[in-house]
């Protein structure tokens, strides 16, 4: 693809004005090329995730084993918009998963975009990241292209008749509280980036008898994501499945209060475990069936008659209930292989080259958020240092990297650390943005510089049990024998 293809993206719209949003605003708009620049939020404020919805959230409608497009599907957009409807009732699952007590887990250094650090660190309370993606709009001047409380209802490409030219209609809808209706309308735009986040839509495993618990035991069986203060839990009998983050900072707020031990199912060990719970805790494998008698029996036999709370903290799955499948002509998200469908460096798509996507790897967060919209920002304003390779090798490389990943077990969107890969990566990414221009229009990707890296390798929001200076200790002394008792997770693989 020639540069010059690119020159025609006058408009952009941005998906979100969570941190992937702000930092992409931020990036277009320093190239001083864009004719328009659109962000849109469907929240009351930018901040994304770290928005803190302090009232008891609603119950959320829990079906195990449910995918987005059944759990959060597309809501019917109005013929001839511009329309005022009654306003949608329908669950979007909109509200965030911060806990009261949530700090955050990646230093400051690297949780920060170059130009602004965070007000402290380098584990900082929920409220500094919401103020700092805040302010990072006002502080580039992009809070003016917000448009809040609007939310893309349908993304389709159109294309103009006897032209080769192509837009992207959206479809948007604005919630007006005042007069209790939806305002609708739709907008064009030469290209389109979705930094619309993925930890919205909750994920439960299908367990045997799991769906017939939930039925029969109402509102004993909660997701993380509605989890605010262990004070609701007092004295309660609760068990947690999973040992990512969600399940270790859930058990840990949760133990002042719970009546003791708590229980947390968990599938693999994590790098904060290590050969013993902590005090308090008891650990137990995955569950194998939920009995009509309300008895949670587990893969090794033994089980649990009087479980008052089961929180699942099993994570969250990407959600796109905007994307126009029949009008683009096919799924953006493969849920079975967990992972956008046609993408280069998980940030350019092969088939449509005015999307693009920022957020979605497992890396750094908001500092690889960074090299992606640069890269994006670079390549549309065609001022790029590296053009995009051809289709062949944009297939090649998404084609290499699923069957590699499937082979290690690992994730097509996980971005490693120990490996070298995320330097790889963000290396890329660096070379197709290349250096502003001399009169200073752009934004130069940043240097990875020491003390980020220092921060990524040796600042732990939990401590690693049995961890030497050298990040090895995953190794348990069995007499003369050192046995490896479990692969090591990536130091990035609780991001
Ligand atoms: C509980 C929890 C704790 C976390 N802790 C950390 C941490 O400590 N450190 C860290 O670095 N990361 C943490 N993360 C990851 C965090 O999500 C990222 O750091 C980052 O904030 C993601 O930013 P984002 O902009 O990509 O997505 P989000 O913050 O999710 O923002 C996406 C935005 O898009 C909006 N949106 C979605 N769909 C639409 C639509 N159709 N129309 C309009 N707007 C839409 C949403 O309302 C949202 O505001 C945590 C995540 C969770 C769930
Ligand atoms: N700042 C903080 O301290 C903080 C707190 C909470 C969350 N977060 C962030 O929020 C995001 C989501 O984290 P999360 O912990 O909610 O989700 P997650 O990281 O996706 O973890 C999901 C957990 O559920 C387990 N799991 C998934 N499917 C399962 C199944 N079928 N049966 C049994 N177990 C299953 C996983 O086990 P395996 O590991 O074996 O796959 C894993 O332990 C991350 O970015 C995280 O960093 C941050």
């Amino acid at each position: 693809m020639m540069s010059e293809d690119f020159h025609r993206v006058r408009s952009v719209a941005i998906i979100g004005a969570g941190a992937s949003g702000a930092i992409t605003a931020a990036a277009f708009a320093a190239e001083k090329y864009f004719d328009r620049i659109q962000v849109f939020e469907r929240r009351e404020s930018a901040g994304g995730t770290w928005i803190y919805d302090s009232n008891t959230p609603h119950k959320l409608p829990l079906k195990p084993g449910s995918l987005p497009p059944e759990s959060d599907p597309s809501i019917p957009v109005p013929d001839d918009l511009p329309k005022i409807t009654s306003p949608d009732k329908q669950e979007r699952f909109t509200q965030t998963p911060i806990y009261s007590s949530l700090t955050t887990n990646v230093p400051a250094i690297a949780m920060s975009f170059s130009d602004l650090p965070f007000a402290y660190g380098p584990f900082v309370p929920h409220h500094i990241p919401k103020l700092y993606v805040e302010s990072y709009f006002a502080h580039h001047g992009t809070d003016t292209l917000l448009s809040l409380n609007t939310t893309v209802e349908d993304v389709s490409l159109i294309k103009t008749p006897n032209s080769s030219k192509e837009k992207w209609k959206l479809a948007l809808r604005k919630h007006d509280s005042v007069r209790q209706v939806d305002v609708w309308w739709e907008d064009h735009f030469d290209a389109v980036v979705f930094a619309n986040g993925h930890y919205s839509v909750p994920f439960i495993p299908e367990v045997e008898g799991l769906a017939a618990y939930i039925s029969k035991f109402p509102g004993r069986v909660v997701h993380s994501k509605t989890y605010r203060t262990p004070l609701l839990y007092k004295n309660k009998k609760v068990l947690i499945i999973g040992n990512s983050a969600s399940g270790k900072d859930l058990s840990t707020d949760l133990l002042s209060s719970v009546h003791l031990p708590l229980y947390q199912s968990r599938r693999s060990a994590s790098r904060w475990d290590g050969p013993l719970p902590p005090e308090g805790i008891a650990w137990k494998p995955i569950i194998k069936e939920f009995l009509p008698s309300g008895r949670i029996l587990f893969e090794d036999g033994t089980y649990l008659d009087d479980i008052d709370t089961v929180i699942y903290c099993t994570g969250y799955l990407p959600s796109f209930p905007f994307w126009n499948v029949k009008n683009n002509g096919r799924e953006i998200w493969d849920y079975q292989k967990g992972k956008l469908v046609k993408t280069y460096l998980h940030t350019f798509f092969q088939d449509f080259k005015t999307l693009g996507i920022v957020g979605i790897p497992r890396v750094l967060t908001f500092r690889s958020f960074e090299y992606q919209a640069i890269a994006l920002a670079r390549l549309w304003s065609g001022r790029q240092t590296k053009t995009l390779p051809g289709l062949e090798v944009q297939e090649r490389w998404e084609l290499e990297r699923e069957v590699e990943r499937r082979r290690l077990g690992k994730k097509f969107h996980d971005i490693e650390w120990e490996t070298g890969e995320t330097f790889d990566w963000l290396g890329s990414l660096f070379e197709i943005a290349g250096l502003p221009r001399l009169t200073g229009e752009g934004r130069q990707p940043p240097v990875l510089e020491e003390s980020v890296r220092w921060a990524i390798e040796h600042l732990r929001k939990y401590p690693e049990p049995g961890k030497g200076e050298d990040g090895e200790g995953d190794e348990v002394e069995k007499g003369e024998w050192v046995v490896v008792e479990r692969t090591k997770k990536d130091l990035l693989s609780f991001i």
